[in-house]
């Protein structure tokens, strides 16, 4: 009987993850949030799960780590379950940028000023600001509720420090916001606005928590596992294809030709890709390129895609 590719990835991604670990050396954790220079340099995990529960683990998958950018994939989400697409898509754009992802330049060069595309640091602060709720507390407690259904993990939480270390030091991004209150582009106080993103840039997941997440994009909105709806179809659309525009920031052209899956890298070192149909996957390894992803684990991502011919293109 011939062995299941999850059989095969069993016995291969532990030899895998040791050799593309070395990579660790050459890259850099984030320091600009002051917190996630305390990041284990050397890490590199990864979980991968199917439709059926079947799971494979390696590496420092237990670790705990902060979503980071990886939030906006699913801040969007509920922006576009509370306001419909035409509500999220006159405030944010759907184009990548080539710029940083904390960058404010064509804010000010193209009119009409709002942000290029939602996940970039300007597109998810203008998408924080159509989180419904009464309050800022009251947005942030719906933005972490949904991301415990989609995790089917209730504990989830913020990491408190890096939220703080975050806000205490979020000068560009307060900058940012500010520009865009007074282009027209956010609802509320801007502080209030800030609040809401730097909470959920702050949840602290698993690989575990990614890949659960990642299996319910896999699967067009559905947990395969319990059977429940959780997004609708549409939505688990437009975000899939942002993440392939997008999602890797400037190597995003790249990471589609070597690896051709939707993802979304964060600057804590962790990614969240899925394989369309089949696996969610979360992976983590905080020493990054100098395009901001996880250096280990783009290298393991490239491997494994490659060997299993996953790309979509
Ligand atoms: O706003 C920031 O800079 C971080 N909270 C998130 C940045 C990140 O992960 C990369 N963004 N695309």
């Amino acid at each position: 009987m011939s062995l299941t590719e999850i059989q095969r990835l069993q016995t291969l991604l532990p030899t895998w993850v040791e050799t593309n670990r070395l990579l660790c050396a050459n890259g850099k954790v984030a320091s600009y949030i002051p917190e996630l220079a305390k990041s284990p340099i050397d890490a590199l995990g990864i979980h991968l799960i199917n439709a059926q529960g079947n799971s494979v683990s390696a590496g420092n998958s237990e670790l705990t780590f902060t979503m980071q950018s990886i939030s906006k994939v699913f801040t969007l989400i509920l922006a576009l379950m509370d306001n419909g697409e035409s509500g999220v898509f006159d405030k944010v754009g759907m184009e990548p940028t080539g710029d940083n992802f904390n960058s404010m330049l064509k804010l000010e060069l193209v009119q009409p000023g709002i942000p290029f595309n939602p996940l970039i640091n300007a597109g998810a602060i203008a998408i924080s600001s159509l989180i419904a709720g009464e309050s800022p507390t009251e947005k942030s407690r719906r933005v972490l509720e949904f991301f415990r259904l989609l995790s089917n993990n209730r504990s989830l939480d913020y990491d408190l420090d890096v939220y703080r270390s975050e806000s205490d030091t979020a000068n560009l991004n307060r900058s940012m916001a500010y520009f865009l209150k007074d282009n027209g582009v956010l609802e509320g106080a801007v502080e209030d606005v800030l609040d809401v993103y730097f909470r959920h840039c702050s949840i602290c997941v698993t690989c575990t928590d990614l890949a659960q997440m990642a299996l319910v994009l896999a699967h067009n909105g559905t947990n395969p596992i319990t059977g429940e709806e959780l997004i609708p179809r549409r939505y688990v659309q437009i975000a899939k294809t942002f993440m392939t525009t997008c999602g890797m920031y400037n190597a995003s052209g790249e990471f589609a030709i070597q690896v051709g899956l939707p993802a979304k890298s964060g600057v804590s070192g962790g990614i969240l890709t899925l394989v369309p149909g089949r696996y969610g996957i979360g992976l983590v390894g905080p020493s990054l390129n100098r395009k901001g992803n996880s250096i280990a684990g783009v290298a393991l991502l490239e491997q494994m895609s490659q060997t299993f011919d996953w790309s979509l293109f």
